[in-house]
């Protein structure tokens, strides 16, 4: 790989069905199909640019050390990993939800200190902290939902987005912590060095954003 390369990383799963549309309206397009392949690192139709494909979590890693040049990455994951770490120049509207907190439909207010299931134990401890609320988080790494019915927790601070997961876990949204969409993170030496490469991409991407809300 040449250092004058424009990486790209993309976030797998369900985030990348709804990025891939927005970079090909854009103009950029990987060279083979990203679903049919074993492969991390793809060549894209723009010469010099290229697509890697990674765990949200890892995105604002690779950005932040400058591995990566460019990321996108969910606004939970960013907040999680701390917005100092990089440039956020453009929402892509995309993989829209809330971070939010929820507890047992009908729970009665916590007597003692609330226990809350997280993997968002940064954003849970700024939110209550900013609340005056003193918890105690219990990190967990998924299926946060089944905390709270097995006595694990009281409340779980977790991503919602249609509430079918907390509903058929017998749980109910509370307070919204923050409204989350996919974002177009920069790494904060490659904006100077690559920029014109980077404003390019950035102006197109806008561009592409703006036709989908239109
Ligand atoms: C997320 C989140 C909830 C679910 C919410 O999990 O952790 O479990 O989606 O969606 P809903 O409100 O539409 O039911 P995801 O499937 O992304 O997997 P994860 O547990 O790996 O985060």
């Amino acid at each position: 790989m040449s250092s004058s390369d424009l990486i790209i990383a993309l976030t797998k799963g369900r985030i990348l069905d709804e990025t891939l549309p927005l970079f090909a309206a854009a103009g950029i397009e990987p060279v083979e199909d990203i679903a049919k392949s074993r492969k991390l690192l793809f060549e894209s139709n723009v010469p010099g640019v290229k697509l890697m494909v990674m765990r949200g979590s890892d995105v604002p890693t690779y950005v932040e050390f400058g591995s990566a040049d460019m990321g996108v990455a969910g606004r939970d994951l960013i907040l999680e990993y701390g917005t100092e770490a990089f440039y956020e120049p453009l929402d892509l509207g995309i993989a829209k939800c809330r971070l939010m907190t929820a507890r047992p439909v009908g729970a009665p207010p916590p007597t003692e200190r609330l226990r809350v299931a997280t993997k968002f134990v940064n954003s849970a401890k700024r939110y209550f902290a900013e609340q005056g609320q003193q918890i105690e988080l219990i990190k967990l790494n998924g299926a946060l939902e089944l905390a709270p019915s097995m006595g694990l927790a009281d409340a779980i601070v977790d991503i919602v987005d249609t509430g079918n997961t907390l509903k058929a876990n017998g749980l109910e949204a509370q307070e919204v912590i923050a409204q989350i969409s996919s974002r177009i993170i920069v790494n904060k030496a490659a904006m100077k060095m690559k920029y014109e490469r980077i404003n390019d991409i950035l102006a197109r991407l806008r561009l592409a954003v703006e036709a989908k809300v239109s």
